[in-house]
């Protein structure tokens, strides 16, 4: 296996050097996925802030032990950080790149990721969960391992599943029926965040969502947690429906375990489309947001004009209603030409609307205006 020598954040790291990034590869490592590991970065170092003594850190999926090294390099008061992998290959590279970095508090193991944090619960006050495709077969495992108010961190690259592009594996691995719309992305997002509450549930664990974000190829939430059986209670409260009307564009989104679901659409009668059980409730927290965003301009990283756009998207909208309407999509019913976003966003707030753009979509509005009058607007402009 030839490799380069490459530089993330503040570190220097040898990867396996191949044409193609493919699973297959010997040791994998993906380039496309540094804004990933730059956001988690901040993430976790927001994290941190909030607590009294230093964190220790598991990497379940670690690979070339990108992520751990430069968790232990770029967070500050973390004790130690494990870098974990199944792959012979990769657990020699991860410990070469340890011993470049000069770091002692950076373990490695081989054990599969089920295991490792079965054996070790109690131990981790993070988790990152960053595997191949869906993260759902390891769930559970980081939910009954979590350190009580632990953070876990999740990727899922099975987006064509989330976003309901097929619907059986994403009803196989989530449980959960998704929804092929102008917003699937964040659908997705909900549909993983509901899985996350309900495996929590089990061990009587809440979920609360600080960041997330879908991404190129990916989605990727940040939860804290916190034992008892009444906040658990309370967070499984945000799980729901949400009935999307393709006629006219409304939604309606129903909370509750076994609601009551409207069958056809209030406005024009026409058949609803539901997705769910999914997350109804927040899924960006603004405190932690802004946080992230203080730490990301500060430090080094490559990628940092990508990061604050993100995070600053991410901040704008985290107090908007869950759903968002496409402009191109609505122009397209309403048969007239689309007039600039800035534009809508404008005067939706002269009128007193919450308005702001979403991450998910550059032509995306998420407003609590109602549809008939943001059509209305959309159409008068
Ligand atoms: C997507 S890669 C991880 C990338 C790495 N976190 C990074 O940021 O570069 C997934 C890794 O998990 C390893 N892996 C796959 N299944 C595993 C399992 N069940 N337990 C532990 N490691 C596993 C693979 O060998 C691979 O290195
Ligand atoms: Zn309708």
């Amino acid at each position: 296996m030839s490799h380069k020598l490459i530089q993330e954040g503040r570190i220097n790291i040898k990867v396996p050097f191949f044409e193609k990034i493919s699973s297959k590869a010997p040791v994998f490592y993906n380039p496309a996925m540094e804004l990933n590991r730059d956001l988690s970065v901040a993430a976790i170092t927001r994290f941190q802030m909030d607590r009294e003594s230093e964190i220790k850190i598991c990497d379940a999926f670690g690979g070339t032990g990108i992520r751990a090294i430069r968790y232990s390099k770029e967070i500050e008061g973390v004790c130690e950080v494990v870098t974990n992998d199944t792959n012979p290959l990769a657990v020699r590279l991860a410990k070469e790149n340890i011993i470049m970095n000069n770091l002692n508090n950076v373990k490695v193991c081989m054990e599969e990721a089920n295991i490792l944090l079965r054996q070790r619960r109690g131990e981790f006050d993070v988790i990152d969960i960053d595997p191949f495709g869906t993260p759902s077969y390891h769930v559970e495992s980081a939910a009954y391992s979590l350190k009580s108010s632990g953070m876990l961190c999740v990727t899922a690259t099975d987006t064509s599943a989330l976003c309901g592009t097929y619907k059986e594996p994403c009803i196989r691995k989530y449980g959960s029926m998704p929804l092929k719309t102008e917003y699937c992305h964040e659908i997705g997002i909900r549909i993983l965040a509901g899985f996350l509450a309900r495996t929590f549930a089990k061990y009587r664990k809440s979920v609360n969502l600080k960041f997330s974000h879908s991404t190129q190829h990916y989605m990727r939430i940040y939860i804290t947690s916190d034992k008892g059986a009444k906040i658990t209670d309370n967070s499984l409260g945000n799980l729901g429906y949400i009935l999307h009307c393709s006629n006219c564009l409304n939604r309606e989104i129903i909370t509750g375990i076994t609601p009551r679901l409207p069958l056809k659409c209030a406005i024009c009668g026409e058949q609803y489309k539901v997705a769910g059980p999914l997350w109804c409730g927040k899924i960006l927290d603004a405190d932690f947001i802004k946080g992230m965003l203080n730490i990301a301009s500060a430090i080094k990283i490559n990628k940092k004009k990508k990061a604050l756009k993100i995070l600053e998207t991410c901040y704008e909208e985290s107090n908007a209603p869950a759903t968002f309407y496409d402009l191109h999509k609505i122009c397209k019913k309403l048969k007239i030409s689309v007039p600039p976003l800035e534009r809508v966003l404008k005067t939706l707030k002269n009128r007193g609307y919450f308005a702001s753009r979403t991450h998910f979509k550059p032509t995306g509005i998420k407003t609590d205006a109602p549809l008939k009058k943001l059509k209305e607007m959309i159409n008068d402009i």
